[in-house]
Formats: structure tokens, sequence, C-alpha cells
């Protein structure tokens, strides 16, 4: 499918010879296929709505040196994806975080952080760590009061349904974040920004000091890609459906005391066990071939002790022999034995 869509990329390459190659808003091209994919989803979306970046963690760097300046509070879910905390802390922002609770967002917690915030940063579709999916019950009720930033890295991801709708469809002034890095190949480093084109502006101004441009064969091959509706490939979803309920049936299997809901999308599961040990048991798993990022890494002041987050990005038996391992970790903890590994970098 790469290999393909990459041929074709050559093919279309030097029709882009005339100019010199660095454009800070994105080929012509996968603008326009970004633009399709929200129509697609009835989401109305003109090419100059669309920033190419280099991720959607790049585009998270850009709108936060952007929008924010020292001491701004930004409200984020609680808990949420470790790289825009880092993000946020990182451009001398304080957090408001807002507890995700098990029924999901809590709308008038979110309103009245709002309040109080200059930027709001959520992860609505199988959110990350633990793979919820905000109700539209919710998404039409949200009326939040600061800049919103809406991270749809998971779109493509729905595992047990159709995928949710653009969350700008119920709130149009908020700048949506996405990337084909979970859908097709992180290794494209592609995503984008669909903002108004004042917004795109002012980032585009801003941008010259962390790049000049997102490299044109990378976009060239993607904006085939997403125009075959690679990013919506069923027999992927099929796999990773698979393993998610492998994981599952695993943890029932090995660690029995452990809870987790089954997400309805994403790539991970948020596990949470009887005790606070996720620090201890992430040092200690190494030792035991597993390697998994504690559930501090997704909050703020300790927050998340109990808790793991399981990726189901590995074969089923692969998965499964993970949590055996886990649990003989687990044991060990229990035994009084203790682990020395620092922790493990997060995606
Ligand atoms: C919620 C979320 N946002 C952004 C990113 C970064 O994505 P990208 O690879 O497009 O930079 C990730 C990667 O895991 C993620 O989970």
């Amino acid at each position: 499918m790469l290999h393909a869509a990459f041929a074709t990329a050559l093919e279309q390459l030097p029709r882009h010879f005339e100019r010199h190659g660095y454009d800070r808003y994105g080929t012509a091209e996968l603008r326009g296929a970004v633009a399709d994919w929200y129509r697609r989803r009835g989401l109305p979306t003109a090419p100059d709505h669309i920033m190419i970046t280099n991720g959607a963690q790049h585009a998270l760097g850009l709108l936060a040196r952007t929008l924010l300046s020292p001491r701004d509070r930004v409200l984020i879910d609680h808990p949420t994806y470790p790289h825009a905390i880092r993000t946020f802390t990182e451009a001398r922002a304080r957090l408001l975080p807002v507890a995700l609770v098990s029924s999901g967002w809590d709308t008038a917690q979110l309103d009245a952080a709002a309040r109080a915030a200059q930027l709001a940063y959520l992860i609505p579709d199988f959110h990350n760590p633990t793979g919820m999916c905000m109700s539209p019950r919710v998404r039409r009720q949200l009326r939040l009061a600061c800049p919103t930033v809406i991270d749809e890295t998971m779109t493509d991801l729905a595992l047990d349904g159709p995928k949710p709708e653009p969350f700008a469809i119920h709130m149009p002034t908020a700048v949506s974040v996405g990337s084909v890095s979970k859908s097709i190949w992180g290794g494209l480093r592609i995503g984008w920004i669909r903002a108004v084109p004042s917004l795109l502006e002012r980032l585009a101004q801003a941008r010259p000091t962390m790049d000049l441009g997102t490299p044109v064969v990378e976009q060239l091959a993607t904006a085939v890609l997403l125009n075959e509706r690679q990013a919506e490939r069923s027999d992927a979803l099929r796999q990773l459906r698979s393993q998610r309920d492998a994981l599952s049936r695993a943890l029932t299997e090995y660690l029995p005391d452990v809870q987790a809901a089954l997400p309805a999308g994403g790539v991970t599961l948020w596990a949470a066990f009887p005790e606070p040990i996720s620090s201890r048991l992430a040092a200690i798993a190494p030792d035991y071939g597993v390697t998994i990022a504690a559930g501090p890494r997704f909050g703020i002041g300790g927050a998340f002790e109990r808790h793991i987050r399981l990726p189901y990005t590995l074969p089923s038996s692969q998965l499964a022999e993970a949590i055996r391992r886990l649990a003989q970790a687990q044991l060990a903890l229990t035994r009084g034995m203790t682990g020395t590994h620092t922790p493990a970098p997060v995606v």
C-alpha cells in the first residue's frame, strides 16, 4: 500500500520542482485530500482551512507556542496524552485537569473550568489513554467559553460502530488536529490543523523557528492514501479489534483483579489495579521482558498510580504472553522485589 502510494507520489513530484519546495501550509494535493476527509464525514471544509504539519504532535507544539502565554491556564482531560501535558507545561502554562469519569466527560465541570482557562485541549475520539469516545449528546451540549483544541488523532479507529462525527460540526470554532499516524503509519509523520485561515496565518508566521515545512513526497503519498480511503481499512480494523479482545481475555485470565472497560476504539486499554503499584510495576516489568508506561505519566500531581495503559498494537499471541509476564511481575512486587528500570518512552 505504501509502496504504491510512494510510486504515484514520485510520478507527481516533478510538477513541484518549479517551486523551491518550502511550504508552511502544505501541498495543494494533501490540503485538498484532508478537506475531503472532513467533507465525507459531514463537515464542509475548504483546503485553505487546513495546514499540514509533521504529525499531530508538531501541530500541538505549534498551537501551544502561538496561542499560549506564560501562566495561561489550559483545561485538559485527566488522564490525557502525556506529550500534550509536556507541550503545555513547556509553554509555561498551568494545567486545569478535569477528571474523565467512568461515564465519560462531565459537561458541567468542563464548562466551569473553561471559564477560568485560556485554552482547552480535549481528545473526544477514542481518548488516549482510556479509549473512551465522547457521546453525541455531550458533543451537542458542550459550549466551552475558551478557545478549544480537539485532538482527532484516533478518529479513524472505530472498532465497534461508526466513526464519531467531526467535533467541529457541533463547535464550529474548535481548532481540530488530525493525523494519519494511527490510521495508516506513524512513520509518515503527517498531521494537520483545521482552523480558520486567520489562525493558520498566525501559525504559519510562528512556524519557521520550528521547521520550514513538511516533506513533499510524504505529503503526496499521504494524499494518495487518503483519497483511496486507506485510512479506513476494514481489514486493519478487524485485526485491531481481535487484538483488543485478546488483550481483554488475557487480563481476565492472568490478572483477574484488574478492571478495564473495553474501549470502543483507539489503540489502548486503561487498566486499573486494586493497589497503587503502577510506577513500581513499570520499573520491574522490563525484568520480565515487558515495557509499559505507568499511569502517572498520563496525569499531573502523581494521579493514576493504580492505572497502567496497555496498547493492543501487538499480535494477539504476544499480547497474551505480555500479560502473563506482567502478572509474574506483579507477583514479584507482592513478594517484596523491586525493579530498577527508568520510565519507558511514551507514544
Ligand atoms: C492523542 C494523541 N495526539 C497526538 C499524538 C501524536 O501523533 P503524531 O504521530 O501524528 O505526531 C498521539 C500519538 O500517540 C496521540 O495519541
